[in-house]
């Protein structure tokens, strides 16, 4: 995620600028820059990679002499990481800057109208649309000229606006990207980020969507779309920093958890389009996704557990035939490479080597490889002929969860779009899915605030040595995702089974207490994994059930039941995967370990 920063006041702004971008640094970043107004005009320096780099290119800041300013690190979106693509962004003439937090989904089409009025444009970012918009609209005064722009912007935005014009005023506006604005004695201050601030400030006004602040040296004022002044107050933070950069949160994992809406919705409605779904990025005709005749879906862990639910999802809908493929395997076993084959690579990080390894080996064989990844310009972005970003900003928490959902967004869009193209699906259902998808967001929400009852569940668990997860198809792939995620962050022994397989071996494991989750989400299996959730429960096992609301009978079988919102069968992963994430997070919390650097594992496996 992009973080956003300015200062006016008394100081020189390039060093606090600078040290608020670093309090922001751990939003994760890829390029950073400033601009300062010096007195005549507004100088700016920017440069792909870490801050040390801005920090040296400015002498520390003392390059860019100025009492007003604003910075962004940059998690690229649209444009790979470069110094052309980092922000801040001038308009044509270098007397509009602006930087920005978000995602203006219809900035092609604003593009495309400012190009036909002769507007150039020298990056590839959607944020550098705002820049010459505001250009557009500006006639001598910013307000009216930002109140312009936000009536044609979709999408989401934090902003930081300097006019040359004007050079004793900061502007800020805000919708669905955090702002906060700091008031000191020693000038005012704009963040993505309290810990930005809190250096100079804990005096702190939380922005609301569609809210623009106006700044000088000694006054903020804050004005609604109506350019009528707002009367806001402060917050005291009593928050340290290190909690501060959690949001409050204890770990990074659990902010992220709660990130899964916001997550969703990212990934979600910049491909829904009028009923439809639009995936620009795919880069297919009709006619190619008519003729795709096999789908392999490789990747490694939670990734690849996503790709295991997609089997059941692209079979199912678009009736694809598809072979999901741990990357480590795929590389080895010398795959048959048919035409017509479609190879997905799922990717949080987009450097994972085995990944990278395996779409080098499709790539060989003239396989069309479509990247599902979320770091935007990584290898597997650069390397795939295609790629369809997740939305889901950094991930710090070495266990995935909001990446996870969101690549789960990305397997459902495109098997429904491929569904409809062929002609498996029928409009009707293609509506009420979309409807579904768009159901996803608030229900995660509602899923999430259950937390405390799950919390209190955990800690019953703290000790227990071994744990089953089991369900049949979906719920096989929800299960396999949920006992990764007990065992990496709790080091508890867990296994996931499909339900049927249990009697086969496994279930001479369980004893009296044995922990046994069961997932019974997909209404056709529900009597199938009933039994075997008997069957467990006369073992003498304690059974966790997760169900779809209405499923009251199973009570009678399991001890602790969890009740998911009604969605389509397909997106049952989106839900019964939130309770699951929780158990793990407050087992681990529970036993006081590192819950976002678990043991002997790291964030990104760039090795074999
Ligand atoms: C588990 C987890 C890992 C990753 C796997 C692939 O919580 O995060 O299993 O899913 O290492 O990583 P990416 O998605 O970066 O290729």
């Amino acid at each position: 995620m992009c973080g956003i920063v300015g200062y006016i006041g008394e100081q020189q702004a390039a060093p606090i600028l600078l040290d608020g971008l670093s309090k922001l640094e751990y939003r994760g970043y890829d390029s950073a820059g400033i601009a300062v107004y010096n007195g005549t005009d507004i100088e700016m320096v920017k440069s792909m990679g870490r801050l040390k780099v801005l920090d040296e290119l400015t002498h520390g800041g003392s390059t860019l002499p100025g009492t007003a300013g604003i910075g962004h690190t940059r998690w690229a979106t649209h444009g790979s990481p470069s110094d052309i693509n980092a922000h801040p962004h001038f308009n044509r003439d270098g007397s509009i800057v602006v930087v920005h937090n978000g995602i203006i989904e219809n900035y092609l089409k604003l593009r495309k109208k400012l190009e036909n009025k002769g507007y150039e444009f020298v990056s590839e970012t959607d944020t550098e649309v705002i820049a010459h918009l505001l250009d557009y609209y500006y006639k001598g005064d910013p307000l009216e000229a930002i109140v312009k722009i936000m009536h044609r912007m979709e999408g989401s935005y934090a902003l930081g606006i300097m006019f040359q014009e004007h050079p004793k005023q900061v502007y800020a506006v805000r919708k669905d990207s955090p702002l906060i604005v700091g008031k000191s004695q020693v000038g005012n201050f704009i963040a993505s980020d309290v810990p930005a601030v809190l250096k100079y400030t804990r005096s702190v006004y939380f922005i609301e969507n569609e809210e623009i602040v106006r700044m000088t040296n000694d006054s903020v004022e804050f004005f609604n779309v109506d350019e009528e002044v707002l009367e806001k107050t402060p917050t005291t933070i009593e928050w340290d920093i290190s909690a501060a950069e959690k949001g409050g949160y204890e770990f990074f994992m659990l902010k992220e958890m709660y990130e899964q809406p916001k997550a969703v919705t990212d990934t979600l409605s910049p491909r829904l389009k009028d009923g439809d779904i639009v995936i620009e990025e795919l880069g297919m005709t009709d006619e190619e996704i008519r003729a795709i005749k096999k789908i392999y879906i490789i990747a490694c862990g939670s990734a690849y557990h996503t790709g295991v639910t997609a089997k059941y999802v692209f079979e199912g809908l678009a009736r694809i035939p598809v072979e999901v493929d741990l990357a480590s395997e795929f590389r080895y076993r010398n795959p048959i490479f048919e035409p017509n084959t479609l190879a997905v690579i799922v990717s949080q990080s987009g450097e994972t080597a085995d990944s990278l390894a395996a779409l080098r080996e499709a790539k060989s064989h003239g396989i069309k490889v479509l990247g599902i990844v979320n770091v935007v310009g990584s290898s597997i972005a650069r390397e795939a002929d295609n790629v369809m970003y997740t939305w889901a900003g950094p991930e710090i928490a070495v266990a995935t969860t909001k990446a996870y959902s969101t690549q789960l967004i990305a397997h459902y869009l495109l098997a429904m779009k491929f569904a409809k193209v062929r002609g498996e699906i029928s409009e009707e259902v293609f509506q009420e899915m979309i409807e579904d998808l768009k159901r996803l967001p608030a229900q995660i929400e509602l899923l999430l605030a259950n937390k405390e009852r799950i919390q209190r569940f955990a800690n019953r668990y703290l000790a227990t040595e071994h744990v089953f997860f089991i369900g049949r198809g979906i719920d096989y792939a929800i299960s396999m995702e949920g006992s990764l995620k007990l065992k990496e962050i709790s080091y508890i022994h867990s296994e996931a089974y499909a339900a049927g397989e249990l009697k086969h071996g496994t279930i001479s494991l369980i004893e009296e207490g044995t922990l046994v989750s069961a997932v019974l989400t997909q209404e056709e299996l529900y009597k199938k994994t009933l039994s075997n959730v008997q069957e467990v429960k006369t073992r003498g096992a304690f059974v966790l059930a997760v169900t779809n609301a209405g499923n009251i009978e199973i009570e009678k079988s399991a001890d602790y039941v969890i009740y998911l919102p009604k969605t389509n069968k397909y997106f049952a992963n989106s839900l019964a995967i939130i309770p699951l994430q929780l158990f793990s997070y407050y087992v681990s919390l529970g036993k006081g370990l590192d819950v976002d650097k678990p043991r002997n594992l790291a964030k990104s496996v760039t090795v074999e």
